[in-house]
C-alpha cells in the first residue's frame, strides 16, 4: 500500500480488556460482540486473538459463515436472529444461535424442517423499546418455541438502554424487570453490555455481552478507557504529506472556513472522512504530529486533513500523525465531531489497512 495510512491493532490491549470484563464479572461466561466487522478491528483478528470468549455476538450469518471458516469454533450468536427462513438451515449445520425476538419469527421456525434443532435466545423488551417481547408475551413466545422441532435449547436475553449513565436508575428498573418476567423459568440469562459489566453489577447473571470496552473505549458518557482500567486496540495512524508556509489572512480548506491568524505552518496529513475520519470534526479537534498534540483546522476533505503546526517548529513531511488510539483517546476525538467512539471505530474504511505488528498473537488482519 503506497499511502501511509494504517489502523495498527494492539492483539495484547484487547486480551488485556477480555481480562478486564472477566474481573469486573467474574464467574460469568462471556460473550464478546465482535459484530461490524470487530467494531472495525477486522472480525476473524478479533476472534482468533479473543481465544479465551466463551462465545460471539454477531449480526448475520454471513459473519457466522466467515468465522466458521476460519475454523472459530466457540457459540456464535446472531444477536438480531434471522432474516428469512433460507438462514435457518445453514444457520442449524453450522451450530449457529440465533435470538427470537418478533412473533413472525416463530412464525417462520414452526414452518422449518432443519438438519439440528438450532439455539434461541429469546429476547425480551425490559424498557429499550426496540428488539424484544414484551414482558406479557414472553410466557406465550416460549411455549410455542418449547412446542417447535427446529427449536433446542432457548435461553433468554434483553439490552439495557441507559447504562452509559452510571446514575440513570432506570437500569436498575430493567434488572428487575428482566429478573421478575423470567422469575421460575428454566433457562441461562443475559442483560450486560459493557456499561453493564463495568457499572451495574445485578445485570450480570449467567453471560455478560461485552463489545466496546474489549476495543479499549470506555462505555460511560465522560470518561476515557484509560480511566475504566482498558488499554486502546487500534491507533489510527498517517504521516504529513506537505507542510505549508501560510501568511495571516489564508484561508484554509474547502470553503475557507478556518483562517490564519499569523503567518504560520500548516500541515497536511493524508486521511479523510473516505477513510472514515468524521466529516463533522471540528477545527480544534486534537491530532498528535510527531507524538505531540496539534490541531485540527478547517473542513475535513475525502483524503486529507490540515493541521495547525505553530508549536510543531520541527514538523517536516513524513511525519507520523496519530488520529486516535495510543496517546490519544477515541471518545475525546468523537465528541470533537459530535458523535460516539462506536462510530469511528466502525466507520474506518475498508481502504485503510488493518495492521497486526509482528510478534503479536495474530499474524494478519482480515
Ligand atoms: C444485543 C447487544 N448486546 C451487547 C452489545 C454490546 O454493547 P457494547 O458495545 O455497548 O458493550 C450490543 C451492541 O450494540 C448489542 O446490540
Amino acid at each position: 500500500m503506497s499511502r501511509p495510512i494504517c489502523a495498527t491493532i494492539d492483539l495484547q490491549a484487547l486480551q488485556d480488556n477480555l481480562d478486564r470484563a472477566r474481573g469486573a464479572a467474574p464467574d460469568r461466561r462471556v460473550m464478546a460482540v465482535i459484530k461490524a466487522n470487530g467494531y472495525g478491528h477486522g472480525l476473524v483478528t478479533v476472534a482468533r486473538a479473543l481465544a479465551g470468549a466463551d462465545g460471539f455476538g454477531l449480526t448475520c450469518l454471513e459473519e457466522a459463515l466467515v468465522l466458521r471458516e476460519a475454523g472459530i469454533r466457540q457459540p456464535l450468536v446472531l444477536l438480531e436472529g434471522f432474516f428469512e427462513a433460507a438462514e435457518l438451515d445453514p444457520v442449524a449445520r453450522h451450530h449457529v444461535e440465533v435470538v427470537v425476538h418478533h412473533a413472525s419469527q416463530i412464525d417462520i421456525l414452526e414452518r422449518a424442517r432443519l438438519p439440528a434443532p438450532i439455539g434461541v435466545w429469546l429476547k425480551v423488551d425490559t424498557g429499550m423499546h426496540r428488539l424484544g417481547f414484551a414482558p406479557s408475551s414472553v410466557g406465550p413466545a416460549l411455549e410455542r418455541l418449547r412446542a417447535c422441532s427446529a427449536v433446542g435449547s432457548v435461553r433468554f436475553l434483553s439490552h439495557l438502554a441507559f447504562a452509559d449513565d452510571r446514575r440513570d436508575r432506570r437500569t436498575e428498573s430493567q434488572c428487575e424487570l428482566f429478573q421478575h418476567t423470567l422469575r421460575g423459568l428454566p433457562g441461562e440469562r443475559s442483560l450486560a453490555n459493557s456499561a453493564g459489566v463495568l457499572g451495574w453489577g445485578a445485570s450480570h447473571l449467567d453471560w455478560v455481552r461485552p463489545g466496546i470496552m474489549l476495543y479499549g473505549v470506555s462505555p460511560f458518557v465522560g470518561s476515557t478507557g484509560e480511566q475504566e482500567g482498558l488499554r486502546p486496540v487500534m491507533t489510527l495512524g498517517t504521516r504529513l504529506v506537505a507542510v505549508n508556509r501560510c501568511r495571516r489572512g489564508d484561508a484554509v480548506g474547502y470553503g475557507g472556513t478556518w483562517v490564519c491568524p499569523e503567518d504560520m505552518a500548516v500541515g497536511v496529513a493524508t486521511i479523510g472522512y473516505g477513510d472514515g475520519y468524521p466529516r463533522h470534526a471540528r477545527s480544534g479537534t486534537p491530532v498528535l504530529v510527531g507524538g505531540r498534540r496539534a490541531a485540527l483546522v478547517g473542513r475535513v476533505s475525502m483524503d486529507m486533513i490540515a493541521v495547525d503546526l505553530r508549536g510543531h517548529p520541527d514538523a517536516r513531511v513524513g511525519d507520523p500523525v496519530v488520529l486516535w488510539g495510543a496517546g490519544l483517546p477515541v471518545e475525546e476525538v468523537a465528541e470533537s465531531a459530535g458523535t460516539i467512539a462506536y462510530e469511528l471505530l466502525c466507520g474506518v474504511a475498508e481502504r485503510v489497512p488493518r495492521h497486526v505488528p509482528a510478534g503479536e498473537a495474530v499474524s494478519a488482519a482480515v
